[in-house]
């Protein structure tokens, strides 16, 4: 049996098989087609479309990564209102969004309460839809809260499951334990999850993409978002290259054969890197797109890397151009709210 099948099989793997398919290219063809095959047999030619709202890009924390990091004093911040965050959801309603992803910076002028005015605002009005949020790390108490008040989905990336590599993509404030932490709670508290990590980010080894592989193995999360890391020209790592669109593609489709059913979005940062990034990362196994739903006059601002796309578009004109997309390379959007298969 080939090392593709044994994966594809048994859902599982070696440390050896991993680093194996992650550095040779000669297994590619079958790892992409075992991926798609697999994603088939799950999830048909089905995608799933979620309308990101960027709501704010404050941020307390200093991610070395990030171009909204604190220090980043050429960012121009902006927070949403409500009603402007109301505004998207409707937009978003009508070109078939059942899905709303509120993503922000670490904003702690947000408090609990005015996440779960909205959190509570928008499920009132739009009771066939899921929220998610994707805000960072808050206490147990405040993840609470907000699933009280009606959030379905949780999104916190690890980054990194190795504790030195991840102390050299933060500040000493922040931690591998803590970030776990979080991640363990809001499963606990019945959050669907997502959890991912950069591809290339400054000083990971394939090494580590074995220890990203065994930690979400623990976690067995829904969703697992994974793009490469792109340079943002304020931020010391400014210098760094590129994660490569080729290793990004070979883990997208390893994670299919290990998570079958997970939801596993072509990301933004893909599409960055390539301009048929979506399109590969979707033929390798993916089956989520995020477009975004927030005002196009903000967009520029939430500059994570450099060179971001689809800044300029307006949210119908980006729901069109990934219809087509999709379409080009044989799946379907669909507008329901796209729960994973089962919940693990
Ligand atoms: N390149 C690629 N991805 C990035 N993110 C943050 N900064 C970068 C960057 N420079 C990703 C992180 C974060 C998600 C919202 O965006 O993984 O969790
Ligand atoms: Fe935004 Fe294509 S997805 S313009």
């Amino acid at each position: 049996m080939s090392v593709i099948s044994k994966i594809a099989s048994s859902h599982s793997f070696s440390d050896k098989a991993l680093l194996e398919v992650l550095s040779d290219d000669k297994y590619d063809q079958e790892l992409f087609s075992s991926a798609d095959e697999i994603r088939r047999s799950v999830y048909g030619t089905d995608v799933y479309i979620r309308g990101l709202i960027e709501f704010t890009n404050y941020c307390k924390n200093d991610c070395l990564y990030c171009g909204i990091r604190r220090s980043n004093s050429d960012c121009d911040r902006y927070r949403l209102t409500k009603e402007d965050i109301y505004g998207c959801c409707e937009e978003g309603y009508s070109l078939g969004f059942r899905t709303f992803v509120l993503q922000g910076g670490e904003d702690m002028s947000f408090k609990d309460d005015d996440i779960c005015e909205i959190v509570y605002n928008i499920k009132s009005r739009y009771p066939d839809c899921a929220v998610t949020l994707s805000i960072g790390e808050r206490s147990r108490e405040s993840y609470s809260a907000f699933k009280s008040a009606g959030a379905d989905r949780y999104l916190l990336r690890h980054e990194t499951a190795n504790a030195e590599h991840y102390s050299k993509l933060h500040p000493q404030s922040m931690s591998l334990e803590n970030r776990k932490n979080c991640l363990f709670t809001l499963k606990e508290l019945g959050y669907q999850v997502g959890s991912g990590f950069m591809v290339g980010s400054p000083f990971q080894t394939l090494e580590n993409l074995v220890e990203d592989f065994k930690f979400l193995q623990t976690l067995g999360p829904d969703m697992i978002g994974i793009g490469p890391f792109i340079s943002h020209k304020n931020t010391p790592f400014k210098d760094f290259p590129n994660g490569s669109l080729e290793l990004t593609l070979r883990l997208v489709a390893l994670l299919r054969l290990v998570f079958p059913k997970a939801l596993i979005p072509a990301t933004t940062a893909l599409g960055t890197l390539h301009p048929n990034g979506r399109e590969l990362g979707l033929k390798c196994g993916a089956n989520v797109v995020m477009p975004n739903l927030s005002p196009v006059r903000f967009r520029e601002k939430y500059e994570l890397y450099d060179n971001k796309i689809c800044t300029g578009e307006e949210s119908a004109q980006c729901r069109d151009c990934l219809d087509r997309r999709v379409k080009s390379v044989g799946y379907k959007i669909v507008t329901d709210r796209g729960d994973a298969r089962t919940i693990k």
